[in-house]
């Protein structure tokens, strides 16, 4: 049976493409899901199914983090965006998951504003990645399979 991985995005990110393209890319995140799923094909041997999630709402995130406790999904790659910085409920929802979780930026939160250095959520991640544009997902997906 095909490995399930879950994504998850948080506010602003429905509007790649048009938000600060200097900072994202110029590319949707309908565009990022296409790639993602190309170059698994092409990378991978085994067959991998990838549910994508976007909201805008902190509580929609919850409640589809809750959805995944004791689930199919063999691994979460989330990029909770801005809710990163303030979200105490996002990061108890993620504490209540045994699966891996890839706590994924898609710019390098290090070298811009003080205010992105905290992040709540990634002190229950596994994996942290970031800086790597558009490949985020496709990075963290893989970081689970590659051995
Ligand atoms: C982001 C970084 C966050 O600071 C910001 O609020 C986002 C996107 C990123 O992918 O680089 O919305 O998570």
């Amino acid at each position: 049976m095909a490995k399930k991985f879950m994504v998850i995005n948080g506010p602003n990110l429905n509007l790649l493409g048009t938000r600060e393209p200097d900072v994202y890319g110029k590319e949707t995140l309908k565009d990022i899901e296409e790639y993602t799923r190309d170059q698994l094909g092409t990378i991978l041997e085994e067959e991998v199914e990838v549910e994508w999630f976007q909201s805008n709402i902190e509580g929609e995130i919850v409640e589809k983090i809750q959805q995944l406790i004791n689930g199919e999904f063999c691994s979460l790659v989330i990029n909770p965006a801005a809710y990163s910085h303030t979200s105490v409920a996002i990061l108890d929802a993620l504490k209540m998951l045994n699966i891996p979780i890839v706590e994924v930026h898609m710019s390098n939160t290090h070298l811009r504003e003080e205010y992105r250095q905290q992040k709540l959520t990634a002190k229950s991640s596994t994996i942290i990645m970031e800086g790597l544009g558009k490949r985020a997902y496709l990075f963290g997906i893989l970081s689970q399979l590659l051995k």
